[in-house]
């Protein structure tokens, strides 16, 4: 799916969105990644609240997961991507 050419579908999306939460689930157990734990749940939460897992708005965003957001988005517009 992250090599597919063109718009995801709906189904799609719902899964490459699981990300954020397979992520945590395989971090959860390291004591050596708790501190980025919310980073990796949060990262695609938005300040309008349109973000995702959770829907967190404005300052409920963990502020590293802000920051990481700018760095991802960074990355995105600065690097090749299908
Ligand atoms: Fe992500």
């Amino acid at each position: 799916m992250l090599l597919k050419k063109g718009k995801l579908t709906p189904e799609e999306w719902e899964i490459m969105k699981q990300h954020v939460l397979i992520g945590e689930k395989i971090c959860q157990p390291l004591r050596s990644m708790q501190g980025v734990i919310p980073i990796i749940r949060h990262h695609h939460e938005r300040w309008d609240g349109s973000g995702y897992p959770d829907g967190l708005k404005g300052e409920k965003v963990p502020y590293l997961a802000q920051v990481f957001q700018i760095i991802d988005i960074y990355d995105a517009l600065t690097s090749e991507r299908p």
